[in-house]
């Protein structure tokens, strides 16, 4: 997103995070090691990865609506395969495999996969949303763009340029509706609850625009 966005108030200054107490929380607070790729060897990463392509891609970018891995920031991969490994996160597949891998596996695929190359951002296409670009103070909603880029980037944000439509809607959906609680302090549930679907939607769309085709592409990844 670059400098296209207006540099704010630092969104902290007034968003307050809900007080939630919620004993399925995430244990993974934070893994400021992982930061730049400490701490796992993307080469054995590499070698893992095979068991994933099926779904995430040849090189990390889904042909489908599967989350792209390639070019996620290695916390952020690190967090989301512990949590589906603890039972944090649910998703029967890949809790399932995540069941199978060792803290030094998890390492290594996140290290691995930070360093594939993300699909390049198109040239605007879609206008970005309101709360994607300023958030909205009287809903106590942080602009996006102040965790997830664009603003500022928060360790722990994922980063959602190119994500498949589906799969970023889907997920705010779910945080909606409690039934995906792995964030820490409820900071996405307090957000989406916030959110009428056709917010949800508009932030999906812009999100997922920003790829290289300007829409998710729906070509094989192997292509790319
Ligand atoms: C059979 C298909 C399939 C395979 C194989 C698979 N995944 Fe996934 N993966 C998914 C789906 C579907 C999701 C989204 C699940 C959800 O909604 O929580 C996902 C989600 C993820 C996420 C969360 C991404 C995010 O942005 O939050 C990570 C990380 C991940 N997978 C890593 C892996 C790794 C590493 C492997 C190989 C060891 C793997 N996956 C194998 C289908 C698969
Ligand atoms: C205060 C910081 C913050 C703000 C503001 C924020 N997010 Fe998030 N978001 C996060 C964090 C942290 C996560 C990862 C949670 C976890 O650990 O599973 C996340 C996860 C997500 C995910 C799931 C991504 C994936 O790959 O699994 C989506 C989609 C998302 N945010 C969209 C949004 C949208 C759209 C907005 C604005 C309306 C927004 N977020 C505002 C911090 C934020």
């Amino acid at each position: 997103m670059g400098g296209d966005l207006p540099r704010r108030r630092r969104a902290e200054h007034w968003y307050q995070p809900l007080a939630t107490s919620d004993a399925r929380a995430s244990r993974v607070a934070m893994v400021p090691a992982l930061a730049g790729n400490a701490g796992g060897d993307a080469g054995r990463g590499g070698t893992l990865a095979q068991r994933c392509t099926m779904c995430h891609g040849a090189r990390g970018v889904s042909s489908s609506d599967v989350p792209n891995l390639a070019g996620q920031y290695s916390e952020v991969t690190y967090k989301q395969l512990v949590d589906y490994k603890n039972g944090q996160r649910l998703h029967t597949l890949m809790q399932a495999l995540a069941q199978g891998l060792s803290d030094a596996d998890i390492r290594d695929l996140a290290a691995f996969y930070a360093q594939l190359p993300r699909p390049s951002p198109a040239p605007e296409s879609v206008p970005v949303p309101t709360l994607v670009r300023v958030g909205d103070p009287m809903r106590n909603v942080a602009p996006c763009a102040s965790c997830h880029g664009g603003i500022d980037k928060k360790p722990g944000s994922p980063w959602l340029e190119g994500m498949p439509d589906a799969y970023l809607a889907g997920q705010m959906q779910l945080f909606a509706r409690g039934e995906r609680r792995n964030d820490p302090h409820g900071v996405m549930r307090n957000i989406a609850r916030q959110m009428t679907a056709r917010e949800i939607d508009e932030a999906a769309h812009y999100y997922a625009s920003r790829s290289i085709l300007g829409v998710h592409p729906a070509q094989p990844a192997a292509a790319r």
